[in-house]
């Protein structure tokens, strides 16, 4: 029996479900941890499109108040093409305030459908994988990253990136507490913190700053390549890393709608994700 989609907020108990549907959508396996922040997040809103029996389509709204970062777009493969992706990325936009700025990162896939919702270019999310050291000269005033950090570390992070991203801060530092800041003059000057398979957030006043802060982070995760993803207004950064070995996978396309743009990019050394920011 046929019944009409149902768009509607994801429940608790479905994030495996949804975890699976992204990995069809997506093509890998490496949404589990994201989902579960997404659901774990107060100011983060997961949208599916139920249809069949089963999750077809998916997309989530973190709001900074701002700006908002929409991500983990993704329709069922077996079901592309039917409008699902439209209704769910409209559904999920139309609680935001029409003056307040969202951002995305889009796929090849996704960037037409962007285009038509109004989204225009900001500059490229710049995909780079490390499979090892990324050395750099050591700077003054860098140091673990402890908990006390966190609120001048945030407030470090909404002057570059242009909102209030406490929440996901402290969210990834709860995950995984390994992190660094840079301070110098008794201020904040840089920080950065660890995934497991990823680099970033790192934000920094300068290009040695950011590339010293990669270094440490880079030396202190688990064995094993690290996604870093930078923008491509950080040009310094990428002539950096490029010229330590580090190779570019891929490139996004990072769009906005509305409002002024809130970050300095140039100052983003690694995204801390394509959901987050
Ligand atoms: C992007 C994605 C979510 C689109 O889902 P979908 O359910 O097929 O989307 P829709 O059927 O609503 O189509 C969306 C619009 O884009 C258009 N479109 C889709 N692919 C297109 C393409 N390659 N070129 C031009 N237009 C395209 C459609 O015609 C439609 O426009 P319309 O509403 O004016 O008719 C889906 O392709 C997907 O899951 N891709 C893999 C994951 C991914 O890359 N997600 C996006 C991350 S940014």
């Amino acid at each position: 029996m046929r019944t009409d989609p149902i768009l509607r907020r994801l429940r608790p108990g479905e994030e495996a479900e949804l975890t699976a549907l992204l990995a069809a959508a997506y093509g890998h396996a490496r949404f589990g941890a994201t989902v579960l922040r997404l659901a774990g997040m107060a100011d983060a809103t997961i949208l599916v499109l139920e249809a069949e029996g089963a999750l077809r389509a998916a997309a989530a709204v973190v709001d900074y108040g701002t700006a908002a970062y929409l991500g983990i777009v993704g329709t069922d493969p077996a079901m592309q093409g039917r409008g699902f992706g439209r209704r769910i990325v409209e559904a999920a936009l139309a609680p935001v305030p029409t003056d307040r700025v969202v951002l995305l990162d889009a796929s090849i896939a996704g960037a037409p459908l962007y285009e038509k919702l109004g989204f225009v270019d900001v500059d490229a999310s710049v995909v780079l994988e490390a499979a090892g050291p990324v050395p750099a000269p050591a700077v003054p005033g860098v140091a673990p990253l402890v908990a006390a950090d966190l609120p001048a570390v945030a407030a470090y992070d909404a002057t570059v990136f242009g909102a209030d991203r406490t929440s996901g801060i402290g969210t990834l530092f709860r995950e995984h507490p390994g992190g660094v800041v840079c301070r110098q003059g008794g201020r904040v000057v840089g920080y950065g913190l660890r995934q497991p398979d990823r680099i970033g957030p790192v934000l920094a006043e300068t290009t040695a700053i950011g590339a010293a802060l990669i270094a440490a982070l880079a030396a202190s995760g688990p064995d094993g390549p690290a996604i870093i993803t930078v923008p491509s207004s950080n040009a310094a950064m990428l002539d950096h890393l490029g010229r330590s070995g580090v190779p570019e996978l891929r490139r996004l396309r990072h769009m906005r709608r509305g409002g002024d743009h809130p970050s300095d990019r140039g100052r983003i050394a690694a995204m801390a994700s394509f959901h987050l920011g």
